[in-house]
């Protein structure tokens, strides 16, 4: 058994890799879910998480952190995500309660209450995570690794050279990679392989209540991907919830990875290919993924939760 807290901003890539972790509750035990602003602002990205927890009946435990990045303000992404941040779905009214608890503490407490180690999962920008290690450091030492989908080697989404994760946050994503904690990468360099067809997302119209509410995420992802030159949809946030379920799935290299802060290549990240640095190799670069795996993932979690 995995214990893990999902750190997020929803983000329809986000919303489809909560419903994962929630249908393998049998692997997985989440821990708690936290908000952080990025594809939108806090308060609809939270808006957004308590509607998903709330349409699958969950119980797991919501706090929101930090509304802007550590030192930048925030920039916000309705060209991919739409004005709410997780546009497509319609829901009625979210009721799902909230932790009193800022996100920082409450992972804080999550973690040091469990009795094994913790994963952490950051789908968003870093803050809340970065926050986390500076203000309470002493959870490092209860930590498994941290999942993170953000970054990439080889080009960037929001800039031709950094991820839009990274981009909004790069101060707290240099704490992270430079925590010497365990960390594996799904940046673009994995996630654009790990894409949905429209066949594929066309098979979950009407085949059951949660498959229909991703499909009806992925249709309008699928369409505003289209601008940015995808005819298939790369679930980036997926790949980070997948590697704790069925790391074999995947492939990747260790680095020492590090992420410029300033000037054009803001945001950027890179790594020491020729080893050339005494920091610790402690990030695994993921670069490969088997697809249809991948996809079968989802597809398999959706129809547990539609009680198939
Ligand atoms: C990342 O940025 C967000 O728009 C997605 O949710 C994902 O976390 C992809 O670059
Ligand atoms: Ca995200």
């Amino acid at each position: 058994m995995k214990h893990i807290i999902i750190d997020c901003d929803p983000g329809h890539d986000d919303a489809l890799a909560i419903l994962t972790a929630i249908a393998n509750r049998k692997k997985i035990n989440i821990l708690g879910v936290t908000t952080i602003g990025g594809n939108q602002t806090l308060e609809k990205v939270t808006a957004n998480a308590k509607n998903i927890l709330e349409y699958v009946d969950s119980s797991i435990p919501l706090a929101t952190g930090q509304a802007e990045p550590l030192t930048k303000s925030l920039r916000i992404a309705p060209e991919a995500h739409g004005d709410s941040g997780m546009d497509g779905p319609y829901f009625h009214g979210e009721k799902y309660p909230i932790a009193s608890d800022n996100a920082v503490l409450f992972m804080y407490n999550k973690i040091m209450e469990c009795d094994h180690k913790v994963i952490l999962v950051g789908l968003g920008p870093l803050t809340n995570i970065a926050l986390l290690l500076k203000v309470f450091p002493q959870v490092k030492n209860k930590i498994e690794y941290i999942s993170i989908m953000g970054g990439g080697l080889d080009h960037g989404n929001i800039t031709p050279l950094a991820e839009f994760n990274i981009y909004v946050d790069p101060e707290a994503a240099k704490i992270i990679f430079r925590s010497d904690l365990p960390i594996v990468m799904s940046g673009l360099d994995v996630t654009e392989k790990a894409e949905i067809t429209v066949e594929e997302i066309k098979s979950l119209q009407h085949k059951g209540r949660v498959s229909h509410l991703a499909y009806e995420l992925l249709h309008f992802y699928n369409q505003s991907g289209r601008q940015f030159g995808f005819t298939n949809s790369p679930i980036h946030d997926l790949c980070a919830i997948a590697y704790i379920l069925n790391p074999d799935i995947f492939s990747g290299s260790f680095y020492s990875v590090d992420v410029v802060t300033d000037g054009t290549a803001r945001g950027l990240t890179f790594a020491d290919k020729r080893f050339v640095s005494d920091k610790t190799k402690n990030t695994l670069v993921l670069d490969e993924v088997d697809r249809d795996k991948f996809v079968d993932l989802l597809v398999g979690a959706l129809a547990v939760l539609d009680g198939e």
